[in-house]
């Protein structure tokens, strides 16, 4: 569903990713760990085409990243939730949340976007109560929700979500990835770029570790919980 080949990026004349080869196949949960500045940002940004690959190529959907463009990549099928939440706050919630659906369906059913938002809204009951609530009125808690109903909202095939719990309490973050979790299990495929390798490990099927732009392990989710390079990565 998603695959990068030997992907290498630059910031002017600084590499950033050296070489990067990742894939995410139908149905899987994949972490994508890292310290800060590792380059895991950058890569969703490759990913999204905001970023272009100095090498190598990024397929997602059968497509090239390159080939589709920014804007175009959400209606290929793919939910996304960018570091930061990336919320427009002037805007109430369900306007954010129409957003996402329009982006990956285009948007001309009004009809189902009702029944989607019912849909979505029985998982989320508290973004329920905030829909026509300004999104900059929210906690972080719950705008970190909203963005993961925009993500999801559109039925999208894959979720890319860039460190979505960061700042959340640790009673949230539980709550954040066993949602993750489920929405997974319902069938959505998930690439999730995380700091927390605990936790990015304890919903993953596999993960990839990320240092220095540079892919250092990739394995099991749990042979990588129980690997020495993920503890040494951090410290
Ligand atoms: N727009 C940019 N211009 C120059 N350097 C950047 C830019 N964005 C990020 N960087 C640098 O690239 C490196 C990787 O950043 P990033 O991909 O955000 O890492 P991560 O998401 O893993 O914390 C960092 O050293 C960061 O300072
Ligand atoms: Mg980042």
């Amino acid at each position: 569903m998603l695959e990068l080949d030997n992907v290498s990026s630059a910031y002017g004349r600084v590499p950033m990713l050296r070489n990067v080869m990742l894939h995410v196949k139908q149905g899987e949960l994949v972490c994508l760990l890292g310290p800060n500045g590792a380059g895991k940002t950058t890569l969703f940004r490759v990913v999204t085409d905001l970023v272009h690959p100095t090498e190598g190529k990024v397929t997602i959907c059968g497509k090239q990243a390159s080939a589709v463009g920014t804007e175009k990549i959400a209606s290929l099928g793919i939910g996304l939730v960018p570091e930061g939440r990336r919320l427009f706050p002037q805007l109430t919630v369900l306007e954010n949340v129409r957003l996402g659906f329009d982006a990956v369906t285009g948007g001309n059913n009004k009809h189902a976007f009702e029944q989607r938002l019912q849909e979505t809204c029985a998982l989320f009951p508290r973004v329920k109560e905030r829909l026509l609530q300004g999104a900059g009125t929210l906690s972080g808690g719950e705008q970190a929700m909203v963005a993961l109903v925009r993500a999801i909202i559109g039925q999208p095939k894959m979720i890319i979500m860039d460190e979505p719990s960061l700042g959340l309490s640790p009673k949230l973050i539980d709550e954040y990835f066993d949602i993750t979790h489920e929405i997974n299990r319902q069938g959505t495929t998930v690439l999730l770029i995380e700091q927390n390798a605990e936790k990015g490990l304890s919903i993953a099927d596999r993960g990839y570790l990320m240092v220095k732009g540079q892919i250092v392990a990739t394995d099991s989710a749990e042979a990588l919980l129980e690997s020495d390079v993920v503890r040494d990565a951090y410290f």
